[in-house]
This record gives structure tokens, sequence and C-alpha cells, in this order.
């Protein structure tokens, strides 16, 4: 069985996005030079995406990520934590759920097989899912922005303190820190 990661980008600020969803201020990073934006995190991203084995979201994340990208950018199954009759993207493999976020966790994992789930966010979502203990790293980008007001990492406090697990700085000034987050 793989792990289960919150992997996420944030603002030096502790925000994922401004308050109207926007993350041009993330996708738009070249770390204040003209370097290619596919480097901006070493290529750690991509041997990341390499051991991931389904993915999970929130509906607001899903809807800023149809919305935004040319075509769907995630080849491996997805879950989208949502209410409602949301539109399918074109060539997803994808689930629709809402309700306990354990039962689509187990789902996910059984189809990640060795493989990791990624949880992609919002903090609405990772919040549940850390309350209900099914997180087992959380893994953060800093950005060096601040953006003053913006839609939290998370959307609820956690009791108690993590062990920190690495500190990977990156030419581009963006740092990975990554957390052991105890079941
Ligand atoms: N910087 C980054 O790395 C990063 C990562 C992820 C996301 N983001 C950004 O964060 C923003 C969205 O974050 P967010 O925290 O506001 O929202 P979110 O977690 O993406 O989505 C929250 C929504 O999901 C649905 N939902 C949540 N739990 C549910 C449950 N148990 N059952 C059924 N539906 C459930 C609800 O909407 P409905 O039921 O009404 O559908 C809820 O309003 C977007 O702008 C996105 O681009 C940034």
């Amino acid at each position: 069985m793989g792990l289960t990661q919150y992997y996420a980008a944030a603002s030096l600020d502790g925000y994922i996005a401004r308050p109207d969803g926007d993350i041009s201020w993330l996708t738009g990073f070249g770390g204040g030079s003209n370097m290619d934006p596919s480097d901006v995190t070493d290529r750690t991203f991509d041997a990341f995406m390499a051991e991931v084995g389904a993915v999970v979201m929130g509906s607001k994340t899903y809807e800023y990520v149809l919305e935004h990208s040319i075509a769907w950018p995630y080849d491996m199954p997805g879950w989208v934590m949502t209410s409602r009759d949301l539109p399918k993207a074109e060539g997803a493999d994808l689930r629709l759920v809402e309700g306990d976020a354990s039962r689509i966790h187990t789902e996910a994992v059984e189809t990640a097989g060795d493989k990791n789930v990624w949880m992609v966010g919002g903090g609405n979502v990772a919040s549940q899912w850390v309350e209900q203990g099914l997180i087992d790293e959380l893994i953060v980008t800093l950005v060096p922005v601040i953006l003053g007001e913006g839609l939290p990492l998370f959307a609820n406090g956690i009791p108690g303190e993590f062990k920190t697990k690495s500190v990977r700085p990156f030419a581009s000034g963006m740092v990975e820190l990554t957390y052991d987050f105890p079941r």
C-alpha cells in the first residue's frame, strides 16, 4: 500500500489560492528570472507524479482545473468530492462522490495499489481527510509571495505538532517542506 499525501503549494502566508480561487501567482511563478516554469521545483513534481496511482480533490479545485486546463491533466483514476451533479472532464477516469471521506479514501487506496494517493486539495477537503486520520504525509511547496488574504492550506486548525521530514530548497526560490502526519 502506498502513502496518502496532501501535496500543495502555498504562499509564504499560508494560502493556496486568492479569495476568488486564482492561482496565477503559482502557475506563473518563474523565480524572478527567465527560468523555464517546469524547472521551478527542480522537476521533483515529475518524480512525485510518477508514484501517484489515484487523485482526490474537492469540487472547487475540480472546477478550477476544468476551467483553466486545456485537457484533463491526470492520467490516473480520480475522485471528486461534491454534492452536485458536475460535468465530467472529457477523457477522465472520474467518480463524483459525496459523504464520508474514509470510504472514498478506502476506494482510492485500493485502486492505487502500491502507488500513492494524492489528495490534491483544497483546504476544505484536506481538513476532512486530516480530521479522519487519512493523510500520511503533507508536502507543501512554499512560494515566496505574500497574498495577504486567500483560501487556506487547511480550512480548520489541527491540534498537536507535526514531525518535519525534509526541507528542500529549489533554485527558483521555492522551498519544499515535508511533514509526517501520524494516523
Ligand atoms: N495551491 C495549490 O497547490 C492548490 C491545491 C488545491 C487547490 N487549490 C485551489 O484551492 C481552491 C479550492 O479550495 P477550497 O478549499 O475552497 O475547496 P475544495 O476543497 O476544492 O472544494 C470544497 C467543496 O467540495 C465539496 N465537498 C467537500 N467535502 C464534501 C463531502 N464530504 N461530500 C460532498 N462534497 C464535498 C463541497 O462543494 P459542493 O458539494 O457544493 O460541490 C465543498 O464546497 C481552488 O481555487 C483551487 O485552485 C490550490
